[in-house]
């Protein structure tokens, strides 16, 4: 499609709007990979403990997924949006005043309850309003949102880190990294008050008008007439009813969004994501050049989205996959071998690096496209939920899986599970999920 059937700046206005809730999702996550070890002083935490300060905001997480599909769907998407930047914004002070461990886990699950909220909405906001040729494209950007929210609060702890010495840092340090959040709360708060509600909701709402109005503001009048007729056909055709998801002809689709969102978990991503530096440690880095290779991690991560970016509408969301899950599974079981085989050193940071490479341009972005787009305009809302919900539960059960299988089977062993589930994910890819590419949201409908 041609840019002049669509309204190019408007489209990515938008989609940048959107995608700051991306951006929120990886800063507010990764802030504690920085400011956990001086929590860990000052509320002189047990490793227990310390692991539920860290992983608090997940379970927050999960409850936000849970619950902003129901929502958005009764209040549209960007009621509950704004929400999720008030909730940021609450979680940001919460976070940074505390006194005790339990005031900072409540502030922490706050916002986890955003990030789990915005993580589904921000993606589906984008596909309901995205023109079908670039849809792909726009919700990568979303995820490459994602990785710039990682990398930019890893710079942002560091510069906090290294105002004050360790004394002022385990009192006062760590309270800026997570004060700093407010600034992308405020902007996103700011960003989403222009932004127009979704044209699907509007139209399931029985707002036909002010949805015609955005569709054509999107595109061009003609085509939004088209899309219009297209939306109202299938809003007449389904019954909009969840048993239809699970016994009737959208299973199909709700297998495909909840295993989709899970197996990009169980490949261990955020493991690595998360422990890097104790990773890199294991294996002999000095806290130094341990902190060189996490960055190394964040910036390949980022570039390794553009091509998704660039790909996703050309080659499809199923060649990108599959060819990225293949380059995972190497990856993967390469690292194994260099853990089995003692082998430390540069050898395995080349493999870590492909792997976060090959997910980067696969099933990180990938799985947000798809999942946002499979399910029937009725039912997109309560569906994605599910799915999205599916994938925090996998975040925290691998998040949480992982030290204890580090410690019980060894690296070797734990990485060469990660493998296997790579090569599940190719297969599942192969034979369940559908190319979406180019399709409107309501031929993909059709098609279940
Ligand atoms: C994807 C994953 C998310 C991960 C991120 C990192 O968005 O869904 O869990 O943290 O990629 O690249």
């Amino acid at each position: 499609m041609k840019s002049e059937e669509y309204n190019i700046k408007y489209v990515y206005l938008l989609t940048a709007s959107a995608a700051l809730g991306g951006l929120l999702f990886g800063y507010d996550t990764a802030v504690i990979s920085g400011a956990i070890g001086f929590l860990q002083t000052k509320f002189e935490l047990t490793s227990a403990m310390k692991g539920w300060a860290a992983s608090s905001a997940i379970v927050g997480c999960i409850i936000g997924a849970m619950l902003a599909g129901t929502l958005s769907d009764l209040y549209g998407r960007k009621k509950i949006l704004l929400l999720t930047a008030a909730l940021f914004f609450i979680s940001a002070i919460g976070s940074a005043i505390p006194q005790n461990l339990s005031f900072f886990v409540v502030a922490r699950i706050i916002g986890g309850i955003g990030v789990g909220a915005a993580s589904m909405l921000a993606p589906l906001y984008i596909t309901e309003l995205a023109p079908a040729s670039i849809r792909g494209k726009l919700v990568s950007l979303y995820q490459l949102a994602i990785v710039l929210g990682i990398l930019i609060i890893f710079f942002v702890n560091l510069l906090i880190q290294n105002l004050g010495d360790e004394v002022w840092n385990v009192e006062q340090g760590w309270r800026y990294m997570f004060g700093s959040e407010i600034l992308p709360a405020a902007l996103f708060f700011i960003a989403l008050i222009f932004v127009p509600e979704s044209p699907r909701w509007l139209t399931k709402k029985g707002k036909e008008t002010e949805a015609l109005a955005i569709l054509a503001k999107v595109n061009n009048p003609s085509k939004a007439d088209e899309i219009m007729a297209e939306i109202k056909e299938t809003l007449n055709e389904e019954k909009g009813t969840i048993k239809e998801l699970f016994s009737g002809k959208f299973r199909p689709a709700i297998i495909v969004g909840i295993v989709l969102a899970i197996i990009s978990q169980v490949q261990g991503i955020n493991a690595i994501m998360y422990y890097a530096p104790e990773i890199f440690k294991e294996i002999g880095a000095t806290s130094d050049s341990a902190f060189t290779q996490t960055l190394i991690i964040g910036v390949i991560n980022t570039l390794f989205t553009f091509v998704a970016i660039r790909m996703v509408d050309k080659v499809g969301r199923k060649a990108l996959l599959l060819y990225g899950g293949l380059g995972m599974f190497i990856s993967l079981f390469a690292v194994g071998l260099a853990f089995f085989l003692e082998w430390k050193g540069l050898g395995l940071l080349f493999f870590i690096l492909c792997y976060i490479a090959c997910f980067a341009f696969s099933f990180g972005p990938v799985t947000w496209v798809v999942i946002s787009e499979i399910f029937p305009n009725k039912l997109r809302g309560v569906a994605m939920s599910i799915a999205t919900f599916s994938l925090w539960v996998a975040v925290y059960v691998v998040t949480q899986l992982f030290p204890i299988l580090l410690e019980s089977m060894g690296p070797a062993f734990t990485f060469w599970i990660f493998a296997a589930m790579a090569l599940l994910g190719m297969i599942f890819t192969y034979t369940k999920v559908p190319e979406t590419k180019g399709k409107s949201l309501e031929e993909i409908e059709k098609a279940w």
